[in-house]
């Protein structure tokens, strides 16, 4: 059984096979009304359940779209109003019960832990949709974005500025790992990746540069991303979090660093004024929009490919 927890998990192989058959049946459905079905349905008859801790936009929805356009279903579940590891019923026989019920689960947990031990109870496949500590199907989403603009990511360079130590800043160093990119952080020292993510970096060779100068890392890049300051699920002392993030915003100077051609990324939802200015995001460098768009893309690839579809 497949499940899609992190991109760590799979082979750079399997990593770029999902992301061709995203492509391709993203432009095979050009001109298509948004949810309608993709010509073959392989999800036709099968459903995704998909709960939330947390709360969530895009996921939600592109998640939802996904599975209409593979031709299945998707219930929608809310831990607070179901039997999810509390009250009478175990987490075990709650993952007994989806088993019985759906074709796979997506998960958006504020524990990682979570997803691990959901997975292990499931005879279904599970994605990770979020979770403290990594956001691989975003980060897939926006790989698709850079390649279909820009071409190949191999090699490219692509920096990362400001918390350096969140579920997305972790799923990139992963990615760059499996799709060799170089990948430049920008931090404080205090945001900074923390061991053990630090640690995979090194065992798998990963071209990983940290420093705490963002005008070094974005020097020559082809791409900056940037995130919220305060995540989800960050139990901080949010107005000091931000003090110490200020000089990591990317404004017009600090994209004016980066080659001529580089482009913005942002997962969303943003601090506007915070992380990134109003002209950069709403800029013509800028492909936020593009990045949400393709998360119903690439998640479809996703779905398929824990499935054996497609
Ligand atoms: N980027 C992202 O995962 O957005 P949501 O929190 O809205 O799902
Ligand atoms: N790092 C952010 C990502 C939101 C999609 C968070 O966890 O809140």
């Amino acid at each position: 059984m497949k499940n899609f927890i992190n991109i760590a998990d799979l082979s750079s192989n399997d990593l770029m096979s999902i992301l061709e058959e995203a492509k391709k049946r993203k432009i095979k459905r050009k001109g298509f009304n948004k949810s309608a079905p993709d010509d073959d349905k392989p999800f036709e008859g099968k459903s995704m359940a998909m709960i939330f801790e947390k709360p969530s936009t895009r996921t939600r929805m592109s998640f939802d779209i996904a599975v209409k356009q593979l031709g299945g279903s998707t219930i929608i579940l809310n831990p607070d109003g179901i039997h999810y590891g509390k009250g009478d019923e175990t987490l075990k026989d709650t993952a007994k019960i989806l088993t019985e019920y759906v074709d796979i689960v997506m998960l958006r947990t504020s524990e990682h832990k979570n997803l691990e031990e959901f997975g292990k109870h499931l005879e279904i496949p599970i994605i990770n949709g979020l979770s403290d500590q990594s956001h691989p199907c975003q980060i897939m989403s926006d790989i698709m974005t850079f390649e279909e603009i820009k071409g190949p990511i191999k090699e490219k360079t692509i920096s990362w500025i400001g918390d350096g130590n969140n579920n997305m800043s972790n799923s990139l160093i992963e990615a760059a790992g499996k799709f060799n990119f170089n990948l430049k952080i920008g931090c404080p020292k205090k945001y900074s990746p923390d061991k053990r993510i630090l640690k995979w970096a090194k065992k798998n060779k990963v071209n990983l540069l940290v420093t705490h100068k963002p005008e070094l890392a974005v020097a020559e890049s082809d791409c900056i991303m940037t995130d919220k300051w305060v995540s989800m699920n960050d139990k901080v002392n949010k107005k000091l979090k931000k003090k110490n993030l200020k000089n990591y915003q990317v404004n017009k100077r600090l994209m004016s660093l980066a080659k001529l051609d580089a482009i913005f990324m942002h997962c969303l939802p943003v601090g506007r004024g915070e992380e990134v200015t109003d002209e950069v995001i709403d800029g013509n460098k800028s492909v936020v929009w593009t990045q949400a768009l393709n998360r119903i893309h690439a998640q479809k690839s996703i779905i398929n490919w824990c499935l054996g579809l497609g």
